[in-house]
């Protein structure tokens, strides 16, 4: 895929009706925005665009509202948050590409800003329909996406309303395209990835590409029980995906005769069951993983698998991390989670978080600016790294 894209500086946008694709789908309680992460990782092409003197046309999806109008998932407040964060008023469309937005936008200024309804409003948008692609394309006369957690979706505000419209890069877009696509395409090696998260058959595909890339591949989360039940290994009652058994030997041979270095944890917290509550107290040993109890079940990696993995990263150049290492909710079972993500932290190495869980674990723990990047897509960074074409990005004009 070609990642060499136009963005913002590369197209006149002063007095210029710009609609500005951006990812705000952000998590809420009653009402109230949790983590507003998105929308100020999407500011800097706002201020952008502000400052250039273009009409600014804002629009996102929020949830999946599935063609119905759910107030709860209205982006009022994300209107609300963007203007504080901009100081000035961020005008609200109470439709999506319907006669409010059109009379809203034709009514713009310079430097103005709008936001339209949440897109998945209209059931057209995941579905891309042109109508809908056209609606939103005859508001405005330039397309820039910068909805970089939405890049993997081929959606009428993220891809079909570039066929309509002079289509480019916002900054974060740019920003996570080259700094993951350098990783992947050119990387100061050793270059390392930490895969974890509970199923095997969510990661088949990223393991695959990765191995192509990689010096080494470091495989935690209770995905690793997989790989260790592959190997031989009785893994008691700890999750195994029983059908990916053969895939995972056939990773493990790919990543011999490739040279690549496969790291699985040596050891394990084990509990006889998950915990319930997820956060809920709960008893645990630590044990090798040639040696899981039968009646027990692994849901960390141990002390021993936490220092070869620092180590690995700590050695690295590069390093890509996506999906936590155990049950990461419950603080006995994040230790393994906690010390990955310190590794990164101290490492020297370029240390790029795919979204999802192991962002929000570096996040929660605090070590996000000791981090290089920390993606803001979950599914999009994961696409990314199994090195599909994201719609999303691959609809933008080439530079
Ligand atoms: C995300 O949260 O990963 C993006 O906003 C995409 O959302 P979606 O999975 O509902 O398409």
């Amino acid at each position: 895929m070609n990642y060499n894209k136009k963005s913002i500086e590369d197209i006149e946008v002063a007095g210029k009706r710009v609609l500005c694709r951006c990812d705000f789908n952000v998590p809420t309680k009653d009402g109230k925005i949790t983590s507003d992460k998105r929308i100020v990782a999407a500011m800097p092409t706002i201020e952008y665009l502000v400052n250039k003197g273009a009409k600014v046309i804002l629009c996102s999806h929020m949830g999946k509202p599935k063609g119905e109008w759910k107030p709860e998932l209205s982006l009022k407040v994300v209107a609300e948050r963007i203007s504080q964060l901009l100081g000035k008023e961020v005008i609200m469309a109470s439709d999506v590409a319907g006669e409010d937005s059109k009379a809203k936008a034709a009514a713009l200024q310079n430097g103005d800003v709008m936001l339209l309804e949440n897109t998945r409003y209209i059931k057209g948008e995941t579905k891309n329909d042109p109508e809908l692609s056209k609606a939103l394309a005859d508001l405005a006369d330039i397309f820039v996406n910068d909805a970089f957690g939405t890049a993997h979706r081929a959606h009428s505000s993220t891809a079909g309303v570039a066929d309509y419209l002079p289509a480019v890069s916002g900054y974060l877009v740019q920003k996570e395209v080259s700094i993951m696509g350098k990783a992947l395409a050119n990387p100061e090696r050793p270059f390392v990835a930490i895969l974890g998260g509970a199923k095997v058959s969510d990661k088949l595909n990223v393991i695959n590409n990765l191995l192509e890339k990689v010096d080494t591949l470091i495989i935690g989360g209770g995905m690793a029980y997989t790989f260790l039940a592959a190997q031989g290994y009785t893994v008691g009652k700890s999750l195994v995906d029983e059908e990916k058994l053969d895939y995972c030997k056939e990773m493990m041979a790919k990543a011999e005769a490739k040279g690549v270095k496969l790291l699985l944890p040596v050891d394990t917290a084990v509990s006889p069951a998950f915990p319930s509550p997820i956060d809920a107290e709960i008893p645990v040993d630590y044990v090798d993983c040639t040696a899981i109890p039968a009646d027990k079940m692994g849901l960390d990696i141990g002390p021993k698998a936490c220092a070869e993995f620092a180590a690995a990263a700590k050695a690295a150049k590069t390093v890509v991390w996506n999906g936590p290492m155990g049950v990461f909710e419950n603080p006995t079972l994040a230790k393994g989670t906690i010390a990955v993500a310190q590794a990164l932290a101290d490492s020297d190495a370029v240390t790029i978080v795919g979204g999802g869980d192991s962002a929000a674990a570096c996040e929660q723990l605090g070590f996000a600016s000791q981090i290089t990047h920390i993606s803001t897509g979950g599914g999009a960074s994961l696409e990314f790294l199994e090195g599909l074409e994201l719609p999303g990005i691959a609809c933008l004009q080439d530079k």
